[in-house]
């Protein structure tokens, strides 16, 4: 008898949901592939916890990121546009960038901030670093911050021995620059970050994050962007040699690993059914790593490219009691995460062009995308190529194909970087319901009836392309060594100075 009165109590005590606004954890792989996942395919992938969101939530065929790289991609992840119009382009920031996203765009953390939610980031952000860290996540919206400000080869590797004693990194990574830093909020916490401790650092962070949150009853907003399964790919001991494949399966294991901390912690303090998670990739497996490189299932090529392996990414939706459990087909995009929880949050949205549109009828109605079309911007956006591709329904048509370095290796000879840029008029179209892998182009000027597409998907790009402006391009400013972290500013000689335990 004693023991109904006891649950009602520790209930009350964790949470009293009803009625307080969601709490939303975004999952965002890096570099993994449509095909990287036992949900969608793998045979071999180990991932328990991302094997439970995808059966208790909804998984998305045709979700797409919005460039094959890392920083643009997460520009638009966090801004819900596209990456041309914040300014994150050509490429990549690096270490010593003197640019980042702007500090007038506005991020998911500062959509939610107003509404006093707590908002933390663990893990890679990659939109800057700047002059004394004025880009770091701190600036945009976000109270906490623990992470690598960029990718995990921008810094030497030791001989091939990426990290030490004795994990073989199976290739090169950025020599001439500083060691990795690991950043608390602004501060240089380690340099070089210890690798091996990484994962757990960044699950104990999480975890005492949506605790505190629970306990102060605040509503909450984690994203964790994490380095798995980006090149080189590696796992602490917890991980290291567990899965079935290899060092890319490791790193995905633990990955994973935290994904459940990140539930168990979400149960225990009684808030997992007032949570949206969202999963999802900032862009395609990078196939020159070969088996290492991940896999785009039945997509064309990887990374670096505008073909469907180089954007279109698993997703998955996972809110129990709100969201059933399913797979849709709808057309959605990391541009629509923004919208979306500003609608379930009843927070404000940016006064700005968004491209975003809200996913609440695809979740939580079984119903249709609000989005009609995804545009395919290159690595190197200009206003004089414009749009690399456009899918309008189901029919995507590119009016540039180029292969890329990243996707080197594979047998297809259109993904390589030798596959030079080709101008297609007309444009290639591909009905990619009935041919998902693009190998089939229609015979559009066979085909009286496909007039009438053509016409449309002309049409469609004038329209949007006519909306586009371009912001000045971040990436373009260039690099200046004195910017990239130093735990020791003053010391000599750098980069190899840089160094604090
Ligand atoms: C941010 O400021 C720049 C420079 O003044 C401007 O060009 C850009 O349009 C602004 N962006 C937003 C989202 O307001
Ligand atoms: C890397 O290898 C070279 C040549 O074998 C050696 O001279 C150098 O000391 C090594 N560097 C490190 C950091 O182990
Ligand atoms: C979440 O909802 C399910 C189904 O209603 C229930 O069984 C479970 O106890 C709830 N979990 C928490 C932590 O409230």
């Amino acid at each position: 008898m004693v023991f109904v009165p006891l649950l009602v109590v520790s209930v009350w005590l964790l949470c009293s949901c009803a009625g307080s606004p969601p709490n939303f954890v975004l999952l965002f792989a890096d570099d993994l592939g449509f095909g990287d996942l036992a949900s969608y395919g793998h045979p071999s992938s180990l991932t328990p916890n991302l094997d439970r969101l995808a059966a208790g939530g909804l998984r998305f065929t045709d979700f797409y990121c919005t460039s094959p790289v890392c920083s643009p991609s997460r520009a638009s992840l966090l801004t819900g546009r596209y990456q041309t119009r914040s300014g994150i382009y050509p490429g990549v920031l690096y270490p010593g960038s003197i640019g980042g996203l702007p500090l007038n765009e506005t991020t998911i953390a500062e959509v939610l901030k107003p509404l006093g939610y707590a908002t933390a980031v663990v893990g890679k952000w990659h939109l800057g670093y700047g002059a004394d860290g004025m880009f770091l996540p701190t600036k945009q919206g976000f109270d906490q911050y623990l992470g690598i400000p960029y990718s995990h080869d921008m810094g030497p590797c030791w001989n091939l021995t990426c990290f030490p004693p004795d994990v073989k990194c199976f290739g090169t990574c950025d020599l001439g620059t500083v060691t990795v830093p690991l950043m608390h909020n602004e501060v240089i916490k380690q340099q070089p970050v210890n690798f091996l401790d990484l994962e757990k650092a960044y699950s104990d962070f999480a975890v005492n994050f949506i605790t505190t949150s629970v306990m102060k009853k605040q509503p909450f907003f984690l994203y964790y962007p994490s380095h798995h399964t980006h090149y080189p790919q590696y796992a602490g001991s917890m991980a290291a040699g567990k899965s079935l494949r290899g060092p890319f399966g490791d790193a995905l294991l633990e990955f994973d690993s935290t994904v459940g901390d990140l539930l168990a912690t979400l149960e225990k303090t009684g808030v997992i059914n007032n949570t949206l998670i969202f999963f999802t990739s900032d862009n395609g497996p990078e196939l020159m790593r070969m088996s290492r490189g991940g896999n785009a299932g039945p997509l064309k090529c990887g990374k670096g490219t505008t073909y469907e392996g180089g954007m279109r990414e698993p997703a998955i939706a996972y809110w129990p009691g709100t969201i059933r459990p399913g797979v849709t087909h709808e057309m959605a995009s990391t541009l629509d995460i923004l919208p979306t929880i500003a609608s379930l949050a009843g927070a404000k949205l940016p006064q700005v062009m968004l491209d975003g549109v809200d996913m609440a009828e695809i979740l939580f109605h079984q119903g249709k995308s609000k989005r009609e079309t995804m545009m395919f911007y290159p690595i190197d956006p200009s206003e004089m190529y414009g749009l690399f591709a456009l899918r309008l329904g189901k029919y995507k048509a590119h009016f540039y194909t180029q292969g890329a370095t990243h996707s080197a290796t594979t047998p297809d000879k259109d993904c390589p970087g030798f596959a030079v840029l080709k101008a297609h008029n007309p444009p290639l179209i591909f009905d990619l319901e009935s041919d998902p892998s693009e190998n089939y182009h229609l015979p559009v000027e066979e085909r009286p009836d496909l007039q009438a597409l053509l016409e449309r998907i002309k049409k469609v790009k004038e329209q949007f392309e006519a909306t586009m402006v371009f912001g000045e391009s971040q990436i373009s400013k260039g690099t200046n060594p004195n910017l990239a972290p130093c735990c020791n500013p003053q010391c000599s000689p750098k980069p190899s100075c840089c160094h604090c335990q």
